[in-house]
């Protein structure tokens, strides 16, 4: 079955047509620099509200799913499944819609690794092949009021991590929006592998590249992703909100110049080696 046919049974025959993320997301995938293996999806969380108050079919794989949930809860819920998909497709995939969940965690088909995120406006979701990627994080959020930014400030980083990020963004909301995303979508990388809780001081800012900022982490998550290792975190504003994602690749070819450079300056761990 194509997804198209899942989507049209879930919604009653209609389809999901989102002008504007469709026309974005090539341009973020391009903004975020994402490997040619890795797929990107997005979708408005208005589309998928409409669809699911007026088209949504009682008795549906996706109408089960969402039962109980908030409207709130249930939309964003939703978006995120069709993003999923989407991106499945993109690498040739019809998977099970919506994608079950285990321990909060979407249950991606065999061989897939992948992430869903979203706020009140948008979600997005990344897939690549598990041969390829050990994980994939991604995360967005809205801009932080200046309030908010100020609450949230000492849960989410160091006051000398947040003057050096404001050395290349000097705007509070906005370096610590960046922050709190990137940290999200590190964590979200790194937990289905480590599988324990880690709050925002476990990594730290370290570094600033158009559009990326390097993350270090400040201690053992595991004995495979020791303190010290840095990761590259890509971000992309789209309006008001900034999209982050984090590529884990399975393994890297030393032996090529080109990815040597990149793992010198991004994927750094003491061993040379992803976490298998
Ligand atoms: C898990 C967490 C990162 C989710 O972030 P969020 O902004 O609330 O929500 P998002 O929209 O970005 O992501 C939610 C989606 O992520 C996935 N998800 C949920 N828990 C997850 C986890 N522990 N790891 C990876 N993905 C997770 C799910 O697909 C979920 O969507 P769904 O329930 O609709 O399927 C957040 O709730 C959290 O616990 N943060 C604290 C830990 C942290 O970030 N530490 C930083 C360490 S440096």
């Amino acid at each position: 079955m194509r997804i198209e046919e899942v989507r049209d049974h879930c919604f009653g025959g209609h389809s999901l047509h989102d002008p504007f993320m469709g026309g974005w997301t090539p341009v973020i995938s391009a903004m975020l620099d994402l490997p040619e293996d890795v797929t990107l999806s997005g979708i408005s969380i208005a589309v998928v509200r409409e669809a699911m108050e007026t088209h949504l079919s009682p008795g549906s794989a996706l109408q089960l799913a969402v039962t109980g949930m908030n409207t709130k809860r249930r939309t964003e819920f939703a978006a995120g499944r069709v993003c999923a998909s989407e991106a499945l497709r993109g690498m040739g995939l019809i998977a099970e819609f919506p994608l079950p969940v285990r321990n909060r965690l979407p249950v991606w088909p065999l061989g897939v690794v992948g992430s869903i995120s979203h706020c009140n406006t948008i979600a997005v979701a990344m897939t690549a092949p598990k041969s390829r990627y050990c994980a994939l994080g991604i995360d967005v959020e809205s801009l932080l009021d200046p309030d908010t930014a100020q609450g949230i400030q000492q849960y989410v980083c160091r006051d000398e991590e947040l003057d050096r990020l404001e050395r290349y963004i000097p705007c509070r909301s906005r370096s610590l929006t960046i922050l709190f995303s990137a940290k999200e979508a590190l964590y979200k990388a790194l937990f289905p592998l480590v599988g324990r809780f880690k709050d925002f001081h476990a990594a730290e800012f370290v570094g600033f590249e158009p559009c990326s900022v390097v993350l270090r982490l400040t201690h053992d998550w595991t004995s495979c992703w020791r303190a010290e290792t840095k990761i590259k975190v890509r971000y992309a504003w789209l309006g008001q909100e900034v999209i982050s994602a984090v590529c884990l690749p399975r393994y890297l070819d030393l032996t090529k110049r080109e990815t040597h450079e990149k793992f010198r300056q991004w994927y750094w761990r003491p061993h040379g080696f992803a976490a298998p």
